[in-house]
């Protein structure tokens, strides 16, 4: 099978996203041909240690890089201060004589920590991702947003630090939980819905090819999805002219429904799902997108497997939750809609009367 090389183009701080089927075997060489460093520090979970880190390790080692390894737990709680207290400290004990690099293999969780960890150490060192979910593949792993929480909320310390390259093979998605790549195509129809028409056709005609793990299916939608994660990154990095800020459609609502969930109920995909399906009644309300479009975006939510319901959330519970939105500024709120499949529009100043409206209608 053809391997597929995406680019994220940030000038000197430029790095490939290599897709293809059975490519982590063959992943060490090509970190070892990075020159990155000498001596990697791969952070983990214990699952992906087993399944994927031995391997790794082994292939590494071979290679002549040395290796240290950290596990750390598989949810959202290992995006703390302790964690990254712990991790920094073992670090600084164990580099005499190193040149580090950090190599995060697995998840959202694992990437965003092993990103933060990578960009404040030595003021920072190079790391590379190893994405081990359909999500991490098409979004978290791209893109430099590093980031660990506060009680206060998710992702409120973090940085823009570029990792120098993204490995995504996918056979590991074969693992993963049905509901895990459901979650997944939340971020893969968000990209359909924000940029790509013809995109959304294919998901409407393949989901069921993708639920499945079929090859072809997952390279294309990798494929896709990275490359329009890539694309807007390497025009605007640091979200400062509002092309990035498109890829924050459906995250306004799918976050508070994610937090006022205390973050157990919904994967961050079926939030999102749930984000876009309010974003778009929003911009029917407005009249930007035809009823016919948003039946279409929510049959496809519904044809994934995603939910279209939110089920045992107060209202004001996430209408709370809303207000802590990042892309608010100061009181005003800021909502990514869209005018039509594959086209958006920012819109600021939404009245709270609306947002409830759509909302309620969701809640079951
Ligand atoms: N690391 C995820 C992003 O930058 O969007």
């Amino acid at each position: 099978m053809k391997l597929i090389i995406n680019k994220v183009r940030l000038g000197k701080r430029s790095y490939p996203i290599i897709i293809g089927k059975n490519i982590l075997p063959v992943a060490a060489k090509r970190i070892k041909e990075l020159k990155l460093g000498t001596d990697a520090i791969i952070i983990t979970n214990s699952f992906l240690r087993k399944k994927y880190g031995h391997n790794l390790v082994k292939n590494l080692k071979a290679n002549n890089l040395t290796v240290k390894e950290f596990i750390v737990p598989d949810t959202e709680k290992a995006k703390s201060f302790i964690q990254i207290n712990k991790i920094l400290t073992s670090i600084s004990e164990y580099d005499k004589d190193k040149r580090l690099f950090v190599i995060a293999l697995g998840g959202g969780v694992v990437g965003d920590l092993s990103g933060f960890i990578a960009s404040v150490y030595r003021r920072g060192i190079p790391y590379l991702q190893i994405p081990t979910t359909l999500l991490a593949q098409i979004d978290s792993s791209i893109g430099g947003k590093t980031a660990i929480n506060l009680t206060a909320g998710k992702n409120l310390i973090g940085a823009f630090y570029q990792p120098r390259l993204v490995i995504c093979d996918i056979e590991v998605l074969k693992s993963l939980k049905k509901r895990d790549i459901v979650s997944g195509l939340g971020e893969a129809i968000k990209y359909a819905v924000i940029k790509d028409k013809t995109f959304f056709n294919y998901l409407e005609k393949n989901v069921h090819k993708l639920l499945a793990c079929k090859d072809d299916t997952l390279i294309t939608v990798v494929d896709k999805c990275s490359m329009i994660k890539a694309e807007i990154i390497s025009k605007d990095e640091k979200e400062e002219n509002s092309i990035r800020t498109v890829l924050n459609f459906g995250h306004t609502i799918g976050h508070a429904i994610e937090s006022a969930s205390s973050y157990d109920k919904f994967r961050h995909g079926e939030a999102i799902g749930l984000g876009m399906l309010c974003a778009c009644e929003l911009s029917k309300e407005l009249k930007l997108l035809k009823e016919t479009e948003l039946n279409e975006i929510e049959k496809l939510i519904k044809k994934a497997g995603l939910p279209v319901k939110i089920k045992g959330i107060p209202l004001n519970k996430i209408i709370d939750a809303h207000y802590h939105d990042k892309k608010f500024i100061g009181k005003t709120n800021r909502f990514v809609l869209t005018c039509g499949i594959g086209k958006t529009i920012i819109r600021n100043n939404i009245p709270l009367k609306l947002i409830k409206k759509v909302i309620k209608k969701r809640l079951f």
